[in-house]
C-alpha cells in the first residue's frame, strides 16, 4: 500500500478545536453563543443519528443546540411556520432541516425558506450562486471538508485537473465549484459520462460522491493522484457473521491506495468532516449576523 491515508476523523477533531476556541473568545469578547438549530422530520434512522451526533458535537465545542423532531405526518404549511419562527429567533444562527424529507414535503421550498445567512448546510439557492460567482456565502459542508484535506495534501491545487464523479446539488456541483474557486481544471462527470475510468485516469484530484460501493477501481486511477472518497455504502458482509454488514465507498480502497498518492478511507475520512465543517459554517454565520469578523483560523491545521 504506498498511498498516504488521509485521517479525516483527526482532522475533524482539530476543527472542532478552532471551533471550540473561536466559541469561547465570542463568548467572552461579545456575550455571544452561536446556536444551531437542526429540524428533524419523521424517524429514519440514519437521520436520527446524524441528528444525535450533530446535536452532541454542537453542545460540545460550547454552542447552544435546538433539536426539532417532528412527526413524519407534518405538514409542509407547519414546517414553514417553524423555519420562520426559527430564521426570526435571534438565538439562532444557523438553522439545518436533515434530509431527506418525506415525500409530501417538497424540500426545495422548505430549503429557500431559511434565511440565507442562517443556512449552514449552504444548500439555498442564493448560497448556491454566492459560491458560483465567488461572494461570501454558506459552503456546503461535505465539499467543504474535502477541500480541506485536498488542500492539507497539495501544496498548490491551481493548474491541477480535477474530476468530481457525481453531479447532486450538495456534493458534486459545489464541489466542482470549489475546486474551480481554487484554480484546478474541473471535469464534473456522472451516470452519462461516456467512457468514465478514461475521464477518472486524468484526474490529479478525483472526488468520488456516487453512491456506488467499490465503483472506482485502481485502473481508474492515476498514479499519485488524490482520491476523496465521499460515499458511504453499507454492504453485506457474511465473512463478519450472518446478517452482519460493512461501511464501503465508492472506491475499492484496498486496491487504489496501491495506486493513489493519497486516499481518504471510510469510515474515517470525509465523513468526520462534514459535521466538524457545519460546526464551523455556524460560527461564520453567527459572525456574519452580529457584523463580526469571521475567525480566520476555523479550518486551520
Ligand atoms: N442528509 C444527509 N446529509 C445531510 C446534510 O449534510 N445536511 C442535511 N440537511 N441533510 C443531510
Amino acid at each position: 500500500m504506498g498511498a498516504q491515508i488521509i485521517d479525516g476523523k483527526a482532522r475533524a477533531a482539530r476543527i472542532r478545536e478552532n471551533v471550540a476556541e473561536a466559541v469561547a473568545r465570542l463568548g467572552t469578547g461579545h456575550g455571544l453563543t452561536p446556536g444551531l438549530a437542526v429540524v428533524l422530520v419523521g424517524e429514519d434512522p440514519a437521520s436520527q443519528v446524524y441528528v444525535r451526533n450533530k446535536a452532541r458535537q454542537t453542545v460540545e465545542v460550547g454552542m447552544r443546540s435546538f433539536e426539532h423532531r417532528l412527526p413524519a405526518e407534518t405538514d409542509e404549511a407547519e414546517l414553514l411556520d417553524l423555519v420562520a419562527r426559527l430564521n426570526a429567533d435571534p438565538a439562532v444562527h444557523g438553522i439545518l432541516v436533515q434530509l431527506p424529507l418525506p415525500p409530501h414535503i417538497d424540500a426545495t421550498r422548505v430549503i429557500d425558506a431559511i434565511n440565507p445567512d442562517k443556512d449552514v448546510d449552504g444548500f439555498h439557492v442564493v448560497n448556491a450562486g454566492r459560491l458560483m460567482v465567488g461572494l461570501d456565502g454558506m459552503v456546503p459542508c461535505t465539499p467543504l471538508g474535502c477541500l480541506v484535506l485536498i488542500r492539507d495534501v497539495m501544496s498548490d491545487i491551481s493548474g491541477a485537473e480535477a474530476v468530481v464523479v457525481g453531479r447532486s446539488n450538495i456534493v458534486g456541483k459545489p464541489m466542482g465549484q470549489l475546486l474551480l474557486r481554487e484554480n484546478a481544471t474541473v471535469t464534473i462527470a456522472h451516470s452519462r459520462t461516456r467512457d468514465l475510468p478514461d475521464v477518472c485516469r486524468r484526474a490529479d484530484i478525483l472526488v468520488a460522491a456516487v453512491g456506488r460501493p467499490e465503483m472506482i477501481r485502481s485502473d481508474w486511477i492515476k498514479p499519485g493522484a488524490v482520491v476523496i472518497d465521499v460515499g458511504i455504502n453499507r454492504v453485506p458482509a457474511p465473512e463478519r457473521g450472518a446478517g452482519k454488514s460493512r461501511l464501503v465507498g465508492d472506491v475499492a480502497f484496498a486496491e487504489a491506495a496501491e495506486v493513489a498518492g493519497a486516499i481518504t478511507p471510510v469510515p474515517g475520512g470525509v465523513g468526520p468532516m462534514t459535521i466538524a465543517c457545519l460546526l464551523a459554517n455556524t460560527v461564520t454565520a453567527a459572525c456574519r449576523l452580529h457584523g463580526l469578523p469571521v475567525p480566520p483560523d476555523l479550518l486551520s491545521s
